[in-house]
């Protein structure tokens, strides 16, 4: 077994008892950083996600620099598309772009999900390289988007507005849907089964769309397959976080997912989740990310009142309730860091 030297975040996954309460930040390797911006500067975003020098350098940067107690994977969840066929541009400024889109059901055959572990050596590779580099000194979280969350992209083409492509496929042809949702599972299974294998300590699910769905389609077109993915990741002791994004109807089903942590967004009160559901996962989040554009007092004002509604024990990471955003002060989110590890003892 590897000897970390801060393992607290991986403890509170598993609420074990602890000091204080480890923290790190949705999309802390970006461009809110001086030093990711510099490594940017000189190579656009696919190919400091391909090159594994690259990717394991902007990965450390929020270690060093911020002091996290994780180190998440500088990849990106839209490496699965691509990896299937679909190739996209990261457009600047305006985000990803898919050449192609799926809108009819010969449109299968032009997906594959053979020699995943080829297509995306470029990711293990980097697992592997940010691993020697890291040594021991933090966790290493890998990631991949749910299979609802990929299917949007691949079936809006990029970003959007009202979401009218995924939402018409799942009126118009929900077989279809349930063919597509299948296939991505699997490749998202096997894709975090080989980050696994390749050293990643934990593994973070993000659905960023689900919460688009009603209820009842959530359960059917997202959850599910979150389900079977957690059900056929092949893992050890490595937990599985499930990030969530305006699920308060089904926060009761997505703990009995099989995750071991559950990853709520800011519009939640942390301690009523906590009632509801923290005798079964551990919790993450959920600070308001806006907060970090205001001054330290009101930082540590709105950080304190997410611990306290937490409360005393284990089980809590705290993270933001979604990514940082590009134009924070680095020096802020610093502050935070500091603030939580500080502030946080006297709930442990
Ligand atoms: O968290 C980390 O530090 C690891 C890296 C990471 C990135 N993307 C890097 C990135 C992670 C975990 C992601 C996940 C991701 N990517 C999600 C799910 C999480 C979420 O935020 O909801 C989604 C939906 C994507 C897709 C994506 N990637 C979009 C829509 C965009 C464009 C918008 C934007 O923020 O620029 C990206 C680009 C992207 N992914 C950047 C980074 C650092 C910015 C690229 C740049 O340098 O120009």
């Amino acid at each position: 077994m590897e000897k970390l030297k801060n393992d607290l975040f991986l403890r509170a996954c598993k609420k074990e008892q602890i000091d204080r309460t480890p923290i790190w930040i949705m999309r802390q390797a970006g461009r809110y950083l001086p030093e990711y911006r510099k490594v940017r500067v000189n190579s656009d975003f696919k190919s400091m996600v391909k090159t594994p020098e690259l990717a394991t350098e902007v990965t450390l940067q929020p270690v060093d620099i911020i002091g996290v107690d994780a180190a998440i994977i500088f990849s990106d969840i839209l490496v699965i598309p691509e990896a299937l066929g679909m190739n996209y541009e990261m457009v600047e400024s305006r985000g990803p772009s898919f050449d192609w889109t799926i809108t009819h059901e010969s449109d299968f055959n032009r997906l594959s999900k053979s020699d995943l572990s080829d297509k995306l050596s470029y990711v293990f590779d980097a697992v592997k390289l940010t691993k020697k580099k890291l040594n021991g000194r933090v966790p290493l979280i890998g990631f991949s988007g749910s299979p609802f969350t990929l299917l949007t992209y691949m079936v809006e083409g990029g970003g959007s507005k009202n979401f009218s492509q995924i939402k018409s496929l799942i009126f118009n042809n929900p077989e279809f849907a349930h063919k597509l949702l299948e296939f991505i599972s699997e490749a998202v299974s096997e894709y975090l089964s080989l980050k696994i294998k390749c050293g990643v300590n934990a593994v973070q699910i993000f659905d960023t769309w689900g919460g688009l769905l009603s209820p009842d389609l959530y359960k059917e077109f997202s959850l599910k397959y979150i389900k079977k993915v957690i059900d056929n990741v092949e893992r050890t002791d490595e937990p599985i976080i499930s990030y969530a994004k305006g699920i308060h109807h089904s926060l009761i089903e997505l703990a009995d997912s099989g995750a071991d942590v559950v990853s709520i967004d800011w519009t939640h009160d942390i301690g009523e989740v906590r009632k509801l559901i923290g005798n079964k996962v551990a919790l993450q989040g959920n600070m308001d990310p806006t907060v970090l554009y205001a001054n330290t007092d009101t930082i540590r004002r709105e950080a304190v009142k997410v611990l306290d509604s937490y409360g005393h024990g284990s089980g809590h990471i705290f993270n933001l309730g979604h990514g940082i955003l590009p134009d924070i002060s680095p020096a802020n989110t610093k502050a935070l860091v500091d603030i939580v590890k500080e502030e946080s003892k006297r709930y442990h």
